[in-house]
Order: structure tokens, then C-alpha cells, then sequence
């Protein structure tokens, strides 16, 4: 079993609602994780599984209303994040956990420079004078690997490509050298070159800094490149969660299977989008009562149909939520 005093976070039993005009959105239903100081956490799921809105209810940063965090435990480097105050959620956001959103377009501000979107969180976080701040700006975007950075910190972000924009997202995100990082498919819009570029930029970077960092990718390929242990979200639950090579060598869950199946061979291209398995994905307006995977998986029985499946540990790397793993393939139940 693991050891919580050893996780720079944890949480456990997590539920995000959206209460809409057309009634309640069970986005995120009971997640658990956790994460370990310097390791990579993969999070892998198709569209609307719930990816980025668990990630967002860890800081907040969903709008409330119409989204209600209903429940859950989330611990912070020893802190209570659900009851600690604004002031310091600020304080964290940004500063101890850098966060690098789904769209650059929408997070970085067009109307300020990108040299004035790094000096502000220093000061804020960091408490560094003006000249400090602009400074230590030019030595991050020179971390991240952008030509003739100092120069650069009076341009806007529509003057850099789109590759270099995620750069500038990602050295916003380790301005304030957080403990663990959360990248929301930071690569998906980029082309190939690019990607493998930023890759290798966040593999050099977390070992030069020994940061954490949360990694969701439509990409498998991705995962099984940079990560250590890997969740699969479905339905706003983790269905399996493993090691990296345990889930690529023994994935048990059908939801996991039909994605691995999927994956090209070695030499194909590679799919910037999480390839679709057939069926419909579920609907999220009620929270789970049976397995939301089994009006799609070839292998359901009346069990499947009548409760939803827990998490159980197939070995200490490894656990999955299914009731044909948990059986050892009998459908008897
Ligand atoms: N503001 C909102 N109001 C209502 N429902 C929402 C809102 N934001 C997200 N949702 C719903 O929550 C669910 C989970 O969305 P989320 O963005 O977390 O998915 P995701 O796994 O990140 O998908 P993607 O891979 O497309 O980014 C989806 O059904 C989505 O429609
Ligand atoms: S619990 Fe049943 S329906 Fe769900 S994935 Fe397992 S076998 Fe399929
Ligand atoms: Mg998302």
C-alpha cells in the first residue's frame, strides 16, 4: 500500500456538479489520486471524461455557480485545500502549483505583454523588486528554450508562434518554482516537431528542477513516452490506474483495452486525437448508479448493470474499477 505522508498531493473521493438550467452535470464522481514529489502522473480519457474539471476543482478555478465541489479531500503539501482561505489559494495558485491550461489563447492575456505576465506573478508570489522580477522573466523564457529571451519580454503574445506560445504558458507556470505542475494537454495543438520539442523541454526540466507534474494527453503514446504511473478517466472516474509499463503490458480494464488497441504500431503516425471506440460516451446527468461503461463494453453482465464498480488493487501498482477483472473473467454475478 502506499504511503500517504510521502504525497506532495492527495485526493480522495472528489465530486464536481454543474447545477445548469437543464438540471445537475455529474462531471467529476468520487476521483481519488495522488502524487509523488518528482514523479509524472499521466491522465489519459476521451472528451468530456473530466480531465480539466477535476484538475480545475483542486484550485478553484471553476466558475462557482454554476459549478458546486460536493465533495471530497484534497491535501496539498499537508494543507487542507478545500478549507483554506482565498488569500492563500491565491498564494498557491500560480505560485506553488503552476498550472498550464488547455488553450494558451484564452490564458495568456492579449492586451499585456508576456514579459509583464511573468513579472507579476514573481512579485505577487515571490516578492521580487521590478528589476529582480524582469530579470529572472528573461531567465525563464531562456529556460524554456526561447531565442533571444530578454529581448523578447516587451513583445505580446500574438507576436510568438504557437509553439512558442506554449513555451511562454509553461515558463509562466514554473515562474514561481511550484512543487508540482499541472499541464492540461499543453502539446494537443501543436504540430509534431513542436510536441516532441516540448516534450523533451519538460522531461529537462523536471529533472533540473525535480518538480511533480500532472500530465493529461489524448495520446498514449505520450504517456507511455514521459509518464510513471498512468489514470484512465471515464464517466469523471479513474477506471484503472497503474504504472506506466503495468497498464501497457497488462491494462484490464475493457475501456483501457479498446484505447491500447487502438494505438498505432511503431513507424505510424501518431494520433494527436485519443482514437474513439464505438458507442455513445455517457451521459453525465445523473452520478453513477451501475457501470457507466456498459451499454459500450462487449463484456457486461447483469452485475454491471445493477452497481457501480469500485477500484480494486490487482497488485500494488495496479488497480482497476470493473467487474470482470475483479471476477477473474467470471461473468457468474
Ligand atoms: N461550465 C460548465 N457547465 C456545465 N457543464 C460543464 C461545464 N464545464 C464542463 N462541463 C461538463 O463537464 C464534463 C467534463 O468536462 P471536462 O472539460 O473536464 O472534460 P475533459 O475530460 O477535460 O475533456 P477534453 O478532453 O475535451 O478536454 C463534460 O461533460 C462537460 O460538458
Ligand atoms: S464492470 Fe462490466 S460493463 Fe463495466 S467495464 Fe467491467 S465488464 Fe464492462
Ligand atoms: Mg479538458
Amino acid at each position: 500500500m502506499r504511503d500517504h505522508s510521502a504525497t506532495v498531493l492527495d485526493v480522495a473521493n472528489l465530486k464536481t456538479v454543474f447545477n445548469t438550467r437543464d438540471g445537475e452535470v455529474h462531471a467529476v464522481n468520487g476521483v481519488s489520486f495522488y502524487l509523488k514529489p518528482g514523479e509524472l502522473l499521466g491522465i489519459v480519457g476521451e472528451s468530456g471524461s473530466g480531465k480539466s474539471v477535476t484538475m480545475m476543482s483542486l484550485l478553484k478555478l471553476l466558475p462557482m455557480p454554476p459549478a458546486e465541489i460536493r465533495e471530497g479531500q484534497i491535501e496539498f503539501d499537508g494543507r487542507d485545500l478545500r478549507n483554506v482561505s482565498d488569500d492563500d489559494l491565491r498564494r498557491i495558485r500560480g505560485g506553488e502549483i503552476g498550472f498550464v491550461f488547455q488553450d494558451p489563447m484564452t490564458s495568456l492575456n492579449p492586451v499585456f505583454t508576456v514579459g509583464f505576465q511573468l513579472v507579476e506573478p514573481l512579485r505577487l508570489h515571490m516578492g521580487l523588486s521590478k528589476a529582480e522580477a524582469r530579470k529572472r522573466a528573461a531567465e525563464l523564457l531562456e529556460l524554456v528554450g526561447i531565442p533571444d529571451a530578454a529581448s523578447r519580454l516587451k513583445d505580446y503574445p500574438h507576436q510568438f508562434s504557437g509553439g512558442m506560445r506554449q513555451r511562454v504558458m509553461i515558463a509562466i507556470a514554473l515562474a514561481c518554482d511550484p512543487k508540482v505542475l499541472i499541464a492540461d494537454e499543453p502539446t494537443t495543438a501543436l504540430d509534431v516537431t513542436i510536441q516532441a520539442q516540448i516534450l523533451e523541454l519538460v522531461k529537462e526540466l523536471r529533472q533540473k528542477l525535480g518538480m511533480a507534474i500532472i500530465w493529461i494527453t489524448h495520446d498514449l503514446g505520450v504517456i507511455a513516452e514521459i509518464a510513471d504511473r498512468v489514470a484512465v478517466m471515464y464517466a469523471g472516474q479513474i477506471v484503472e490506474h497503474a504504472e506506466v509499463k503495468e497498464l501497457f503490458a497488462n491494462p484490464q480494464h475493457p475501456y483501457t483495452r479498446a484505447l491500447l488497441e487502438t494505438l498505432p504500431r511503431m513507424g505510424e503516425a501518431r494520433a494527436a486525437r485519443l482514437p474513439s471506440i464505438d458507442g455513445q460516451p455517457p451521459n453525465l446527468d445523473h452520478a453513477p448508479t451501475h457501470c457507466e461503461f456498459a451499454p459500450r463494453c462487449k463484456h457486461a453482465f447483469t452485475r454491471c448493470r445493477k452497481e457501480n464498480p469500485k477500484r480494486f488493487e490487482v497488485n500494488p501498482a495496479h488497480d482497476v474499477a470493473c467487474f470482470l477483472a475483479q471476477s477473474g473473467g467470471s461473468t457468474d454475478a
